[in-house]
């Protein structure tokens, strides 16, 4: 027997009746030319991948809050890229998984920080699935390293520098004048990132030798060389942007 109806574009349509198993089902089943099902098809395809796209960013939104408020508002494509075509490809590349170690270094407020911050944002994007990366201030973990020994902060602060599943991301090295200890457990985390194949980014104002200095013996010179060997190392230049905007 063949049934005929009409598809919900006008077009007349014939089909053979079914029979058999489950037949009353097939046969009510509205007819369906098959431009008509594949736009159907085509539609609903478009509507999963929106509810990924808005899982997906909801995940990231949450995520993101591992990061200081006022660092959640670059993606690296949202950065001005001229002089500083080197750095962003970098990090970029960090932010894929495909480089292991980054310095960025350049002068006070040229914009390292939020480099540093947009590249944590793309590495989330890009790793829904896997830790989010450890923000540390180290002016923050210092003070927080120097307080007695059950403090919570203390204890948080070597969790997060030590811990071996997640990237570590240590914003301002340079700024510390760390005690002994302190250079110790930063010294540490960075030798436990090169062992561990776990990502490291750092921001500086310095040169890596210049740590050296500053630092407690034997820790500046060797987070120094550790980071020059480890570490791809870029300028970021161009003006100070905490002055541009005061002008
Ligand atoms: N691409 C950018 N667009 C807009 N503002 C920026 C950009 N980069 C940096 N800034 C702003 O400039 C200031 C200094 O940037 P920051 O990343 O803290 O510099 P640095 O870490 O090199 O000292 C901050 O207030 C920051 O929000
Ligand atoms: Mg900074
Ligand atoms: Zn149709």
């Amino acid at each position: 027997v063949i049934l005929t109806g009409t598809c919900e574009c006008g077009a007349q349509l014939t089909r053979e009746q079914a029979d058999g198993f489950g037949a009353h089902l097939l046969n009510d089943a509205p007819f369906l030319c098959s431009a008509c099902s594949k736009k159907r098809e085509a539609a609903w395809a478009t509507q999963d991948r929106e509810d990924q796209d808005r899982r997906d960013r909801d995940r990231l939104v949450a995520k993101c809050e591992t990061l200081p408020t006022a660092l959640r508002r670059f993606r690296l494509a949202d950065l001005e890229i001229a002089g500083r075509e080197n750095a962003l490809d970098a990090s970029r590349r960090w932010a894929a998984g495909e480089l292991q170690g980054l310095v960025l270094l350049g002068p006070i407020g040229v914009g390292k920080t939020t480099i540093a911050a947009a590249t944590d944002i793309d590495y989330m994007a890009a790793h829904l699935n896997s830790s989010s990366p450890r923000w540390i201030s180290t002016t923050l973990a210092l003070s927080d390293l120097s307080r007695s020994f059950s403090n919570p902060d203390r204890e948080r602060t070597i969790e997060a520098l030590t811990g071996k599943g997640t990237p570590l991301i240590l914003d301002d090295i340079d700024k510390a004048k760390p005690n002994v200890f302190a250079a110790e457990q930063l010294f540490c985390a960075i030798d436990g990132c090169i062992a561990h194949d776990r990502p490291l980014l750092v921001t500086t104002n310095l040169m890596p030798s210049g740590l050296a200095v500053n630092w407690p013996k034997p820790y500046g010179q060797a987070i120094a060389s550790r980071l020059a060997g480890h570490c791809e190392l870029h300028k970021v230049t161009g003006r100070d942007r905490r002055l541009r905007r005061a002008a």
